[in-house]
């Protein structure tokens, strides 16, 4: 059975309508970094139950747009949020934004992505690794010149070297481990600003 903890961002989140307490996580970064702009084109992988989506969704207006994959069921809360489109859909088997219904690329890749942790932290960490080198491998397909990009890493030595050597696709690079993180949590954000296509 799932265990929740019922922090204060749980409890905020409940508050303000946000399907999950990560939105305090995305909420912060893009007020630091500014990745997420009114009419942007943006595509959020992992984005289950949907508070990424909630928030990017009144980000970007109406005029902009949002489009969600996970291997979940969709999920119908999300629904009446008229500018965003959602797939079930595993990352592995999206290469392409025609699979997506998009017909060009995006202004923003964001990631929440998380594999189903097992408790042995060697074999959790592998899995996030495949899938944020997943996301890096579908970039030049997803990102447009100049875009940004959030990725969740769960942090270890591979990863770290991995996301030096992509340091050079970005005008800037930061690693941020936002403070609605819980402290004993590994994990920790990737952000690229700028890239160069
Ligand atoms: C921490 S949750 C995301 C929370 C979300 N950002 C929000 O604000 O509600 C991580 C999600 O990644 C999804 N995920 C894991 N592996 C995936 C894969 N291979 N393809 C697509 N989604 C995946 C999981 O199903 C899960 O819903």
């Amino acid at each position: 059975m799932g265990f929740k903890v019922q922090d204060h961002y749980f409890k905020k989140a409940k508050k303000d309508d946000f399907l999950a307490r990560s939105v305090y996580k995305l909420e912060e970064i893009d007020k630091k970094y500014k990745i997420i702009k009114k009419n942007d084109f943006v595509v959020d992988f992992g984005y289950h139950p949907g508070s990424w989506v909630q928030y990017t969704s009144r980000k970007v207006g109406v005029d902009g747009k949002v489009i969600g994959i996970d291997i979940r069921p969709l999920n119908k809360k999300l629904l009446p949020l008229k500018n965003v489109s959602l797939f079930e859909k595993d990352i592995f088997d999206v290469d392409t934004t025609a699979q997506l219904g998009a017909d060009d690329k995006f202004n923003v890749v964001l990631s929440d992505m998380a594999p189903n942790t097992t408790g042995m932290r060697s074999v959790d960490q592998d899995r996030s690794l495949n899938l944020v080198e997943k996301v890096f491998e579908v970039m030049p397909v997803f990102l447009r010149e100049n875009g940004n990009m959030v990725i969740k890493v769960f942090d270890s030595h591979q990863a770290q070297k991995f996301l030096k050597e992509q340091k050079s696709m970005f005008k800037e690079y930061d690693f941020l481990k936002p403070k609605s993180t819980r402290s004993v949590s590994k994990e920790f954000f990737v952000i690229g600003r700028g890239y160069k296509a």
